[in-house]
């Protein structure tokens, strides 16, 4: 090995290294920020929150769905809120399950529509969050669901974690 060939494969040995020791924490950071969790750090399963739905007006009808930050709810991610009927509502996030992009509200706002996620084309029902259409890659799940109570006089919406 002459000289020149020497140094050319120290210096290629030498960027090798650092470029792994620089990227495994990069992979480390990019994998723990796909395995996002639906449910807030600390806040246990079976917590309840409460959604005044008289505050919400795109809710005001049967038929209806909006898009909502929701505390303590789904790690930070807004939820879909679906008035499938007067008194039934259907709650779910709206982390799509394909690739963690955010579904999109449908357009016009309502549940016999579909919910489509931007990055990948995947649909879900806007009554249920249930796969319609698959990604372009790939495959996707239903959004998850959360159990609701809803108490028509008082008009607030239970939503349990
Ligand atoms: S992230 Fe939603 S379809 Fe890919």
């Amino acid at each position: 090995m002459d000289h020149q060939t020497s140094r050319r494969f120290f210096l290629h040995k030498a960027a090798t290294s650092i470029g792994l020791a620089l990227s495994a924490p990069a992979i480390v950071a990019l994998i723990s920020a796909c395995e996002r969790d639906e449910v807030t750090p600390n806040v246990p399963r079976g917590t309840t929150c409460d959604v005044d739905i008289s505050t919400i007006p795109e809710l005001s009808s049967a038929g209806s769905i909006t898009l909502k930050l929701v505390d303590k709810l789904n790690g930070g991610s807004p939820v879909f809120i679906s008035r499938v009927a007067q008194s039934t509502f259907v709650v779910f996030t709206s982390v799509c399950t394909h690739a963690g992009c955010e579904v999109g509200v449908p357009d016009p706002p309502v549940v016999s529509s579909n919910c489509i996620c931007p990055c990948h084309g995947a649909e879900f029902s806007a009554s249920t969050g249930s796969v319609v259409r698959q990604p372009t890659v790939g495959r996707a799940t239903n959004l998850r669901q959360f159990s609701t109570a809803f108490n028509a006089s008082s008009n607030i919406l239970t939503i349990t974690v």
